[in-house]
């Protein structure tokens, strides 16, 4: 009898301590999905706003060249102000920079998306994988949602002189051919606890 409730208080007890980890653990989780979602939003916001600056200024072109040249310092930029131990940066399994390439771990995740975007299946607005320990990385899919972008991802053909523009400063250009609604790469953003 002793015994028996001496098993049963101990069961409870590490059930109790069982659940309270999971709770700071789903906790943890909260917390690392929310900071990933702010260096998205924060990193897509500022490329989009100067790129619109840009093409009300001095048209596609314009637009164009500020892109290229400024795409990976306003990156770092976002990223010198993100919070310790979060950077995030933009990948694409057809790229135009290579410097945007996705590593071996991220094309899995691409191409997990596209499968679901290929079979007609809800791609879901986030993806989190733990990388190890303390690392984890935040994937948002990024899709063609505005005609904008197939100015200069679309059939570019049809606009000889960005399409020189493009091909002498990215002579291995990917990016091209798109279509509306098409998965064009994501946001990850990697965050260390
Ligand atoms: C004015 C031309 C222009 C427009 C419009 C444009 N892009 Fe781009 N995009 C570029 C250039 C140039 C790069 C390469 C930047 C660099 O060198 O880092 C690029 C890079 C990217 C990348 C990073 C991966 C890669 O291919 O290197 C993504 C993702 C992307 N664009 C998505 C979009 C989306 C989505 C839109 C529409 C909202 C859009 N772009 C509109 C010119 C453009």
């Amino acid at each position: 009898m002793k015994t028996t409730k001496i098993v049963s208080i101990t069961l409870l007890c590490s059930s109790l301590l069982l659940a309270q980890t999971q709770k700071q653990h789903d906790e943890e989780i909260k917390s690392i999905v929310k900071d990933g979602q702010i260096a998205t939003k924060t990193l897509l916001q500022t490329l989009q706003k100067n790129m619109k600056q840009h093409i009300k200024q001095g048209g596609i072109t314009d637009a164009l060249s500020f892109c290229s040249n400024e795409a990976y310092a306003l990156t770092d930029k976002v990223n010198a102000n993100l919070k310790k131990g979060i950077s995030a940066k933009r990948i694409s399994a057809k790229y135009r920079n290579p410097a945007n390439a996705p590593l071996d771990d991220e094309m899995k995740v691409l191409d997990s998306i596209q499968t679901l975007k290929s079979e007609k299946k809800k791609v879901p607005p986030y993806i989190l994988k733990q990388i190890d320990e303390h690392t984890y990385k935040l994937y948002t899919p990024l899709v063609i949602n505005k005609p904008v972008c197939l100015k200069c991802h679309g059939d570019i053909a049809a606009n000889p002189a960005l399409q020189k523009e493009i091909s002498s400063r990215y002579p291995d250009d990917k990016a091209v051919d798109y279509k509306m609604g098409d998965l064009r790469g994501a946001v990850v953003v990697t965050i260390k606890r």
